[in-house]
């Protein structure tokens, strides 16, 4: 693949900088599940006119604090003085809207757009931009992904991707549902939004 060349104001490195330093911090299982998101980000980029450097680097970086103690979020939550109510969930909910904080202050990235696409990740949101959604899809369709139902948001994804955020949503939550776990109030948001069509 040709390396892609990230603009200075957008990401203060180079994508094999990146990419190392990812290596540096993630499990070889997650280092290779960021880089098939980012192969499956940077295709719908290119078919929904996103821009191909954003989506690489927001994907590279969805998952960045994934393996981050509790401590270390509780401790970034009261730093950023983010929701307290955040406090009440897990590195689930925590690694997309404080990793984001975490992402920014590390790393240096300061584009909006890349922080709202990992802020956005796990639960999506209501108003969602195409990188936002194609991040969150990404993350469910990556090549190394397996389960039941996958095949069908690949193919979505591949033609709508409203609509592969709409699947993901739904079979998310459903799953969540049948274990009795709990769902995020964002993610009941974001269902209304994308899965009943509620304005
Ligand atoms: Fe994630
Ligand atoms: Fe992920």
């Amino acid at each position: 693949m040709k390396e892609i060349v990230y603009q200075e104001n957008i990401y203060p490195g180079t994508r094999a900088e990146l990419v190392a330093r990812l290596r540096e911090v993630l499990s070889d299982h997650r280092f290779q599940h960021v880089l098939g998101v980012e192969q499956a980000a940077i295709k719908l980029a290119k078919q929904n006119g996103c821009s191909v450097e954003k989506a690489s680097i927001a994907a590279l970086l969805h998952d960045y604090t994934k393996e981050r103690s509790a401590e270390d979020f509780i401790a970034a939550i009261k730093t950023y003085h983010l929701d307290p109510d955040l406090l009440r969930w897990g590195n689930f909910i925590w690694h997309g809207v404080v990793g984001a904080e975490m992402v920014k202050t590390e790393l240096h990235v300061t584009d909006e757009e890349i922080l709202n696409a990992i802020r956005r990740h796990t639960v999506g949101a209501v108003t969602m931009t195409t990188l936002d959604k194609i991040v969150y899809v990404a993350d469910y369709i990556e090549a190394g992904r397996s389960f039941p139902g996958v095949d069908q948001a690949r193919k979505l994804a591949a033609t709508n991707l409203d609509q592969a955020v709409s699947f993901e949503t739904k079979h998310t939550i459903q799953f969540l549902m049948e274990q009795n776990k709990p769902v995020y109030p964002q993610a009941i948001l974001t269902y209304n939004r994308w899965v009943a069509g509620k304005k």
